[in-house]
């Protein structure tokens, strides 16, 4: 018998955003770091967090209900996944592309049909602004807001690419577009005979060097300035990109990919990481949607399926392309030169 069509599925995505909302509102209010601290009643904690009393018991049972909290009689606490990943406090906060999702993202895709329609960015370019980096990099605290939030996105993969890829054939890598470092810092810490190099624009460097020292990588992984509309890219046994050739128009993907190829010796890889759409462009729905953040936040950036950068790799010269997946929507392409 065939299952009978109810309309729950729509009802539920239609209000998703409710989930949503109530979750990044906690990890601005700080919920889940005030937690970390140990279980506490609900009078002392809505007391804590400053809640208004008609909606502090709704707020905190629906974090119960949707698994962030629990609650055990009165008294709750963090659930294990948001006690180690929402914990301002810990190294393993994933938290800031939450804050970039509240205080940016959340409004600007309230614009998202105006998007569709125009083919224009709706973030803080809208009416003329600058590109999204020139806007991000004005303000310093919303610069540290944007690569700590890259940190929070990319560090599952960053850690299984720094497992994953055969590196003991190799000697040196750079981490091209590397925002904090969590990839370079990744793969040197479980790769010790590696030595690295993050490239970023140069409004990065003291974010970089701050984030390296503190994971203790700073002996083996170096910052290296320069701007890739510009600069050829440095030299290096292994080239990444991670979230970069999303950013940016079809002519610029393949110019990233060429220099890329010229930076590389013979036998050389370039490992290009993103929320890679599958080919029949049908299933990873987060890799589709990415594209449309793409839409709202850059003049012509999109996301891709394995099969169109294994395409233009090939048209840049690299031999032979393999796809692997990551964690979560995540997969690498690697081209061998
Ligand atoms: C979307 S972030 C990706 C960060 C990181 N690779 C990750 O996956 O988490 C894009 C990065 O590209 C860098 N970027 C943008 N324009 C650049 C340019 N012209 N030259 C070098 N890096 C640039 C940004 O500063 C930023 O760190």
């Amino acid at each position: 018998m065939s299952e009978p069509v109810t309309p729950s599925r729509i009802l539920q995505t239609g209000t998703a955003f409710w989930a949503s909302k109530t979750l990044l509102s906690a990890v601005e209010i700080g919920v889940f770091t005030e937690l970390a601290k140990g279980p506490a009643s609900f009078t002392n904690l809505s007391g804590r967090l400053g809640l208004h009393p008609r909606s502090a018991r709704d707020f905190l049972d629906a974090l119960v209900a949707l698994g962030f909290l629990k609650r055990e009689g009165d008294v709750y606490s963090n659930s294990p996944d948001s006690d180690q990943f929402l914990d301002r406090k810990k190294p393993s906060y994933v938290g800031g592309i939450l804050e970039m999702a509240n205080h940016r993202l959340f409004h600007h895709w309230a614009h998202l049909t105006e998007a569709l329609r125009t083919g224009l960015p709706q973030n803080e370019m809208k009416g003329g602004g600058e590109g999204v980096f020139e806007t991000l990099y004005a303000d310093p605290a919303r610069l540290k807001e944007f690569l700590a939030a890259m940190s929070g996105v990319s560090r599952g993969s960053n850690m299984e690419i720094a497992r994953k890829f055969p590196w003991k054939e190799c000697k040196t890598f750079v981490d091209v577009g590397t925002a904090q470092g969590d990839l370079a810092v990744q793969i040197a810490l479980a790769n010790p005979h590696l030595e690295g190099s993050g490239f970023d624009l140069p409004e990065v460097a003291p974010v970089f060097e701050e984030y390296v020292e503190a994971a203790g990588a700073a002996g083996r992984v170096s910052f290296r300035p320069g701007d890739f509309f510009t600069d050829p890219l440095p030299k290096a046994d292994v080239i990444l990109m991670g979230h970069i050739l999303h950013d940016w128009d079809l002519a610029t993907k393949k110019m990233l990919i060429t220099k890329a190829y010229e930076a590389l010796p013979e036998g050389g890889s370039l490992i290009i990481y993103e929320a890679l759409i599958d080919d029949d462009r049908s299933q990873n729905a987060f890799g589709l949607m990415m594209s449309l953040n793409m839409l709202i936040e850059t003049p012509g950036g999109f996301d891709f399926s394995g099969a169109d950068c294994a395409s233009w790799m090939k048209e840049a010269g690299f031999r032979d392309t393999r796809v692997e997946h990551l964690v979560g929507p995540d997969s690498m392409i690697i081209a061998t030169k």
